[in-house]
């Protein structure tokens, strides 16, 4: 039975599902690498671990090849060492390079990290992105200003999540940007020419450099609306139809920028913008699972385990196609201001034809703190067959459910 690794920094609940999910696959033995001891896992999941070694630094990659060596030591050759954590990607590339593990070597992990030079492929070879710079500092940073003008993204080369990422309108707001994480040798800041238009998700499972499945959603608002109003509930829908002709030209645009980057075998999180002139712009790509509830979205919209498909498609190379039977949305539950959930005020009043399409639901608990992320305190998730009945249900839920923080 083939021994695979996973490396997670912390037992979040996503992390948690994923574990859970990959040690119960078929004919796997599974060993785990984390920063935090076995006993937290719950017990079912902890039984069914082949192995485990603990690390300070997940993201470090000599720690991590010291955990792959003592690892393997005891339970023998290590077929493929996945992670879905977008910092783990470049350091367990690292691994597989030094241990011989078949899996996305360094070189294309950069190009799916380091969003300018993966801008910087995707424009020679012609895809529509941001223009864009990396600097190290302010004097730089000004200067990309005036010869691009504003309004400017400034961000992380290597951010996720949203995280210090700022939209800047003007000198002061760009001066404002830089000083919360200020350029200099060693730390390189991205600033980016602002697209403006919609924001959507092009999410695809590929064997070997060749897309096998692939899905899309749409954001609204975007990801970084809902980081600076952090009271939007903001939904993700992801619609039934996949091969609409209104998508042939991202479709393209997608598989296009998968072969520049260099994806092998494994699922890839892809961002685009439609701008108001109808035109599309790539914005960034990342070569793990989705994160915002995505793979659940999936898992619903084609009545399958998205996480334990990843799982098999890492692990054996092989995808058998689901069919696409629903459209799904995710509403985030958000509360307004600061402090920690008093009550959610609401549920009661979600309509009956609504309540019957809910398939998975986090509702916020009393006394839980608000979350830093855009993922929020809690989550509605519907479906059905029609695309617009699933936009309907998210706006009358958001419309319906308050949460109340104090
Ligand atoms: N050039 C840009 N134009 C417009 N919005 C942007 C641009 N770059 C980033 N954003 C906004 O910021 C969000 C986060 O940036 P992104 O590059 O996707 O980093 P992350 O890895 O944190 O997801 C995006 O989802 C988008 O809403
Ligand atoms: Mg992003």
């Amino acid at each position: 039975m083939p021994f695979v690794i996973y490396a997670a920094p912390n037992f979040t609940e996503n992390a948690v599902r994923f574990i859970g999910t990959l040690a119960n696959l078929e004919g796997v033995r599974l060993g785990l690498v984390s920063q935090e001891p076995k006993e937290w896992l719950p017990s079912e999941v902890q039984s069914k671990l082949a192995d485990f070694h603990r690390v300070a630094d997940v993201f470090d990659a000599a720690q991590l090849e010291a955990a792959a060596r003592a690892l393997s030591a005891r339970q023998g050759t290590i077929h493929r060492f996945l992670a879905a954590v977008e910092q783990a990607q470049e350091p367990v590339a690292e691994v597989r390079e030094a241990l011989g593990i078949a899996g996305m070597g360094v070189e294309a992990a950069k190009n799916f990290r380091d969003k300018g030079r993966m801008k910087n492929l995707l424009r020679s070879a012609g895809l529509p992105c941001a223009r864009h710079q990396k600097v190290v500092s302010n004097k730089a940073a000004f200067e990309f200003a005036q010869a691009n003008g504003f309004p400017l993204v400034v961000k992380p080369p290597d951010g996720a999540a949203s995280q210090a990422t700022y939209r800047a309108t003007n000198e002061a707001e760009l001066a404002h940007a830089l000083s919360m994480n200020p350029p200099a040798e060693g730390n390189e800041v991205l600033l980016e020419e602002f697209i403006t238009g919609t924001e959507h998700s092009f999410d695809t499972f590929s064997i070997a450099g060749k897309p096998v499945f692939h899905s899309l959603t749409h954001y609204y608002p975007n990801p970084l609306e809902a980081m600076r109003e952090p009271w939007i509930q903001w939904q993700v829908v992801l619609p039934r139809e996949v091969e609409s002709p209104a998508f042939d030209d991202i479709k393209a645009a997608a598989f296009k920028t998968l072969d520049v980057l260099g994806m092998g075998t494994g699922m890839s999180h892809l961002e685009w913008f439609r701008r108001s002139d109808g035109s599309l712009a790539i914005s960034e790509v990342a070569a793990r699972p989705p994160g915002a509830q995505i793979t659940t979205l999936l898992s619903r919209a084609n009545d399958f385990d998205c996480v334990a498909a990843w799982g098999r498609l890492m692990i054996f190379d092989e995808f058998p196609v689901p069919e696409r039977k629903y459209a799904v949305g995710a509403a985030f539950l958000r509360g307004m201001g600061q402090g920690r959930v008093q009550q959610v005020r609401g549920l009661e009043h979600i309509s009956a034809e609504v309540r019957h399409l809910i398939c998975d639901a986090k509702i916020p608990k009393h006394g839980q703190e608000k979350s830093k992320s855009y993922e929020g305190e809690g989550y509605i998730i519907v479906r059905h067959r029609e695309t617009a009945v699933v936009q309907q249900a998210l706006s009358h839920i958001v419309s319906t459910v308050r949460v109340v923080l104090g």
